[in-house]
Parts: C-alpha cells; structure tokens; sequence
C-alpha cells in the first residue's frame, strides 16, 4: 500500500504569535515545493488559533503538542481535545519524549489520550522512542513495543488505524546526531509489525514518522526507507523555508 507522505514541523516552545503568523505567511507562499506531501504544524498552544486560521484551506494541519484526556475539570495548566478543536486543530502529539521525561507522562495516560482524541475527532500522534542506553542495551525493540502496546491498549482496531505514529529515538532528538537510514528502517519496520497485531492488514496505511534532527540535508535519504513515511521536525522546523525543503525532499 502507498502512503502519502507527511511532514510535521513541532515548534516547541518557541515562537511567539506574531512569529507564527510570519512563517505561516513564508509557508503558504512556498506550498508548491511540498507538492504531494502531507504538511502539519505544532504551534504553542497560545498561537494555535492564530496559525489555524492563517492556515486555512491551505490543507496544513494544524497540530496541539499535547492534550489532556479529560473533558474539563481541575487539571491547571492543561488544555482539553475540545478546546484543541475549538482553536481550529486538526490532531495532536501524544507522548513526546520532552513530556514523558520532563513532564511525567507514562503510557496508561498515553492510552486514554489517543482514545480521547479519537472520540473529538482529531488524529493522534503517538511519539515512541528509546533513550540511549537502552539502544546501547539492545533493548531498543523491546521499548518501542511496550511504549506502542501500552499506548495503543484502549483503541478498537479501527481506531489504530487512524493513528499516526511518530519513531523519536531520543539520543537523536536536538543532539545533531540521527539514526542512520538503515537504523530508522529496522525500527520502522519493528513497528509496523507491531501496528499489524493491532490493526491487521490496516497497519500498511499507518504513517509512521521519523523524528530526530530531521534537516534538508538528511531528509531524502532517511524517507526513502520504506516505512519511513515522513519526518517529524524540531530545529529545522522553525524556518518555513527548512520544513518545505525537508518535504521536497520526502517527495516520492
Ligand atoms: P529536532 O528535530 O530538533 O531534533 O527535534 C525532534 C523532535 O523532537 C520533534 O518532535
């Protein structure tokens, strides 16, 4: 089955309104370089309404970098899928390594998320990752499998199948140093065998993105793998300009 590439820039912590709607404007005005790739953003939560409409019937998600499984309540500081919906979001991360190693975020939260995000409508973004030791290890296979099998236990088949997942190995993440293409392909692969006991023959319609100092330079080779179906992008996401060179280079 072919799968349409995605690439997704996840800005962090990092710019301010006005910067967003300044690089929405640079993006739009380069679309034609991202030709048949799939676009999304992650913005702060205080610019995501902001970027959402400057986005608007340009077909790039929009994208929250995290999400709290409840529908309202006392939970301080945390937004809800319905507020994401509201401010114009199309899915969210779940799960990225700087939230479950900063944050505290463990993978039974991670399941009712993806269920949570489901049920609002948005597409979920499962972020899955070995830190260093643990590759050092060899235990990379068995990480990658409780993080997915955890974070995917309260979904109904059907439901995986409309997850996208993001392969972040953390050493990677802002270090500089990726996995070679060869390495993102095991992993990938790793985790489409796993998708398969979830979803079946639906496993070969999940994206799964590589993520881990993604830049123009290394783009091409990293998603030429075969399950690698786009990149995730931090640092090099910040310059529309950057992101639109890493999805002419993800063009099939
Ligand atoms: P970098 O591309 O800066 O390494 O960040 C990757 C990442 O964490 C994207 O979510």
């Amino acid at each position: 089955m072919s799968r349409r590439p995605l690439v997704a820039g996840n800005w962090k912590m990092c710019k301010t309104r006005a910067e967003a709607v300044a690089w929405c404007t640079d993006l739009t005005a380069g679309l034609a370089d991202a030709e048949g790739v799939d676009l999304a953003v992650c913005p702060p939560a205080t610019a995501l309404a902001e970027v959402a409409a400057a986005l608007a019937g340009s077909g790039v998600g929009v994208w929250g970098q995290n999400v709290h499984q409840a529908e309202s309540g006392a939970f301080t500081g945390e937004i809800s899928t319905g507020m994401l919906v509201e401010a114009g979001a199309s899915g969210a991360l779940l799960g990225h390594s700087e939230r479950r190693a900063l944050f505290n975020e463990h993978d039974d939260q991670l399941a009712e998320k993806v269920v949570a995000c489901l049920a609002a409508g948005l597409d979920p973004v499962l972020c899955i990752g070995e830190l260093e030791y643990a590759r050092d290890a060899g235990s990379t296979e068995q990480i990658l499998d409780e993080q997915l099998r955890r974070g995917l236990a309260q979904a109904a088949p059907e439901q995986v199948a409309r997850v996208t997942v993001a392969y972040e190995p953390v050493w990677a993440i802002g270090t500089g140093r990726t996995a070679t293409p060869a390495m993102a392909q095991e992993a990938h692969a790793f985790i489409r065998g796993v998708l398969r006991d979830f979803a079946g023959d639906a496993a070969d319609g999940i994206r799964i993105l590589y993520g881990g100092s993604v830049k123009p330079e290394n783009a091409a080779e990293l998603t030429a793998q075969p399950d690698v179906d786009g990149a995730l992008v931090g640092g090099a996401s910040l310059a529309a300009a950057s992101l639109l060179a890493i999805a002419a280079a993800t063009r099939p």
